[in-house]
């Protein structure tokens, strides 16, 4: 297979995915936008020109989004076509009874008939919660227990994929893929596989490079989406990065942004786009929709993409080996 088959082009504002469907490469990140924000974030994001929104069943805001994706189209600033909406499968809901009705809940909530991509959020079932008992059900099975933890179900990842398959078929969703996989769990999934993968979220950012997987990608067709595209900021809050930590006060990024005229953040979010990525950067700040979207008028030159790459140091701060054991008393790695 050719190796560049998904890598972007330095101006180009879509990535291409298997089958052909193109994906705009810069989308709004909707993980802990509070609901009373969502609907407007939506409304001024279109206006401001996003058309990739990065929506979840776990996010607890679908509904939020959904009223603002009704507003936007009933005003016809763009049309449903024009949008890419995804949606990522709960960990609850890997059996493979339970994967329609996880996708009709996030389209009911959405308000729309499709998604343009629909996601396995983490390779790690949980045991299922009916949806009218708690939705969306996050980590832990029953919080009320005297010793609240996560439960593990086992389902293979191969009888998931295969309920994913069929909601293409089923013209519920119109591209699939996955989150958080390695090349091996990727590897095995391609072997029982009808269609493979179109897509693999991962976090990426200087700190978290992950070349191995990005070429793995590559030469296997997968495109890919780089989450926390921004580093530590998003994990700050949740005790899970220190402050010391932040990609964009590295001077090398500062110094690059000075030579452009642009950004720390516009410079790591560039970074990840001119390397063949998308990137779904979060803000809750209606002030800084503009600034992550304004990504290719500029571009970075072999040697300052190396600097940026060289600051890696495989910092994960999205990992369940550590925050699923601290937060819900079970420790469950997937990396190692
Ligand atoms: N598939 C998965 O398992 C998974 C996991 C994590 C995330 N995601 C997706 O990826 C999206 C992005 O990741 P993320 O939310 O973790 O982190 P992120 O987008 O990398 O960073 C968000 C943080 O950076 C701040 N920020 C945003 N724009 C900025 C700018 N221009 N300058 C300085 N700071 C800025 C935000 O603060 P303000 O809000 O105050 O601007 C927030 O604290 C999520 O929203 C979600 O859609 C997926």
């Amino acid at each position: 297979m050719d190796e560049t088959a998904t890598m972007n082009r330095p101006q180009e504002t879509t990535l291409e995915l298997r089958g052909g469907a193109k994906m705009p490469a810069v989308g709004l990140g909707l993980w802990k936008i509070p609901k009373p924000q969502v609907a407007g974030l939506v409304e001024q994001a279109v206006s401001q020109g996003y058309r990739h929104l990065d929506c979840a069943a776990d996010y607890g805001n679908e509904a939020e989004v959904g009223e603002g994706l009704e507003r936007v189209l009933q005003a016809g600033r763009c049309r449903r076509e024009e949008l890419w909406i995804t949606s990522k499968l709960w960990n609850t809901y890997h059996a493979a009874e339970h994967v329609r009705p996880a996708v009709e809940k996030s389209l009911q909530d959405l308000r729309l008939d499709y998604l343009d991509l629909y996601l396995i959020h983490f390779p790690i079932a949980l045991r299922y919660v009916p949806f009218d008992e708690r939705y969306p059900p996050e980590w832990i099975y029953d919080p009320e227990a005297p010793e609240p933890r996560m439960e593990l179900a086992s389902v293979p990842i191969a009888e998931t994929w295969g309920a994913m398959e069929q909601l293409v078929r089923d013209g519920l969703v119109r591209n699939i893929g996955v989150c958080n996989f390695n090349t091996a769990l990727l590897r095995d999934l391609i072997a029982s596989a009808t269609t493979a993968p179109a897509m693999l979220q991962v976090e990426l950012h200087p700190y978290l490079t992950q070349e191995k997987l990005l070429r793995f990608c590559q030469q296997q067709g997968i495109a890919v989406t780089g989450f926390s595209p921004l580093g530590a900021g998003s994990y700050l809050p949740l005790g899970m990065a220190s402050e010391d930590e932040s990609v964009l006060s590295e001077s090398v990024v500062g110094e690059i942004a000075a030579a452009h005229g642009k950004t720390a953040a516009q410079v790591v979010l560039r970074w990840g786009v001119q390397r063949g990525t998308a990137v779904v950067p979060k803000t809750a700040r209606p002030e800084r929709l503009a600034e992550n979207l304004d990504l290719f008028d500029f571009e970075l030159s072999d040697s300052e993409m190396q600097s940026l790459t060289n600051l890696n140091r495989n910092r994960r701060f999205n990992d369940p080996g550590v925050f699923c054991e601290s937060a819900f008393g079970t420790f469950c790695p997937i990396y190692e």
